[in-house]
Parts: C-alpha cells; structure tokens; sequence
C-alpha cells in the first residue's frame, strides 16, 4: 500500500490492483475521501496519477478536461520538472471533445490538454488520444475510439470530473449506463456551465463525443475529483441516490474500485459524512504507511 505523499492517504496502489482488469469483488469499493481544502484534492489526485506511473510506466491514462483537473495537472507538471515523475511511456485517452471542433480550434479539447499537460511533460503526442470532433462519420469515429482503448490494454485509471446536472465526461441524464463512444447532445445546463469558456451560451457546441458511461466503467479505476458548493447536488445524488440514468455518475456505485475525492463544499450535502470519515480512518489504521 502506498502512501500519497502530500495527503497522507493510503493508495490502493500495488500492482495487484493496476493490472487485474477484474478485481475480485472482496476488493470491490467506491471510496469516499472528503478533504479540508480544494488543493488537497488536486494533491491527492495528483499523488494518485503519479503513483499509478510510478508502479507501471506505460499505465493507460483517462483523462478528463474543464476546471476541476487543472491545478491537478499543475501539479503534474511541477513533478515532472523535478524528475519526479516521466510519462514518456504513458498512453492517455480523452473522455471526450465538442462535435465541430477540430484540434486546432481554441476552444477544443484538443488544445486544452495540448497547453495545460501535454506539451508541458514529456508525454509522446502520438500516445495521446482524444476524439476527432471533425471525423466525417462520428459512428465510426467512436468505434474506432473504443478499439484503439481496446489494443492499448484498456484503461488502467480513468481521471473524471462531475457535471453539475450528474454528468460524466458528457453523458447527460438519461443516457444509456451502458454507452461507449458516441455522439451525444449537450444538456441545457451543460451548455449554460460551460458558456463561461465561450463567452455566450449560444456558442457552445450543441454535441459532443463522448466515451460512454460503459467506456467509463469499464476502466480499472476510476478516481473523480469535485470541488465546489456547485456540485453538491450532484455528489449527493452520485453518492447517495438511487443507480439511476437519470444521474450518470450514479454508474459509480457499480465501479469496483472507484475513489471519490471532495472538498468540503462538494460534499455538503452528502448525510453520511461522519461515515466515510470513519471508513478511511479504518483504513488507514489498518495499513499504515
Ligand atoms: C470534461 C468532461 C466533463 C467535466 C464536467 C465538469 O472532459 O468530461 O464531464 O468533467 O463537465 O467540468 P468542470 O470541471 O469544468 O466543472
């Protein structure tokens, strides 16, 4: 068991648990860690991606984009500057990228990772997949995504973060628990959300391809990160509702090794806080460094 180096929390992390692709269910979890500052998840999140390179070097990496990951991937790249951490043999898969965009759009996802990660580490840029928002045949684009995920090994860690109306990557309520790469179309409050990235709601792309919520769950592991009163709701409902379509997210509740890193504020709605408090103090008792 590692040790995450800024937050002190026990790491699932031997290899045991990155290369099984079917973890017994004894070992099944969805881990609920609740931390004081909105930094902290960012170290955390940031120990966790380090780590998991650290014990497998070519380790398949899902990555997500938007606010949430940003000072996580700071992070990243700091340790990198300090021979810390190498990617040189990482390979990485988007969640997802606007329909429309093509990757030297500004506003592409594309250009996101381009700037904040990839042309900041030493990632191998034909390693580093996201989907082609321009493909001509978007069916055929997904599929191909979805067997280029399939010849990597599949994804050893999957980064998410959480859409306030329970979105992951863009799979919006009422999506199939089921889903692989597809085209999606983009909810009235995903296209209000992320207005703030295009200066007006109007110019937000409508569609999206997304990996599917089964794309989702069908990594090794998956370790969501939110940060923020805004996502209270939508933890809450991810935590301690119902497995429903209507919140994706819930598909978390079926992941067998799931981690879910909160600030204070995300986690203000959650009941069973004084649980999970325990839980991990349990664990760590259990496994001290
Ligand atoms: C991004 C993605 C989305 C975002 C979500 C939260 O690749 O798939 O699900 O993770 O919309 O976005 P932020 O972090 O901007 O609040």
């Amino acid at each position: 068991m590692e040790r995450a180096a800024e937050t002190g929390y026990n790491l699932p992390l031997c290899s045991a648990h990155i290369h099984n692709s079917h973890p017994t269910p004894q070992h099944c979890s969805m881990r609920v860690i609740i931390l004081d500052h909105p930094q902290q998840v960012s170290q955390l999140a940031a120990d966790i991606i380090c780590s998991t390179v650290a014990t497998k070097p070519n380790a398949v990496l899902g990555l997500a984009t938007g606010s949430t990951p940003l000072e996580t991937y700071r992070l990243l790249v700091e340790r990198y500057e300090q021979g810390l951490v190498s990617f040189a043999q990482v390979t990485t898969f988007n969640l997802d990228e606007y329909v429309g965009l093509g990757p030297d759009d500004s506003q592409s996802y594309h250009q996101f990772m381009h700037s904040h990660l990839f042309s900041r580490a030493d990632f191998c840029v034909d390693r580093c997949h996201i989907p082609a928002g321009l493909a001509p045949d978007l069916k055929a684009e997904g599929e191909r995504y979805e067997r280029a995920i399939e010849a990597a090994g599949g994804i050893d860690l999957q980064l998410l973060g959480l859409g306030s109306d329970g979105h992951i990557a863009f799979n919006e309520p009422g999506s199939s628990l089921a889903s692989r790469t597809r085209v999606k179309a983009l909810s009235a409050q995903t296209l209000q959300d992320n207005a703030r990235f295009f200066g007006s709601e109007e110019q937000v792309p409508r569609l999206a391809l997304t990996m599917g919520v089964g794309s989702i769950l069908a990594a090794r592991r998956a370790v969501l990160l939110a940060i923020g009163s805004h996502k209270a709701a939508a933890v809450r409902d991810l935590v301690e509702g119902p497995l429903t379509a209507r919140v994706p997210a819930s598909a978390l509740q079926l992941h067998p090794q799931a981690m879910i890193l909160l600030d204070q504020a995300a986690a203000s709605q959650l009941e069973n806080t004084e649980y999970y408090h325990r839980a991990e103090q349990a664990q760590r008792t259990r496994s001290p460094a």
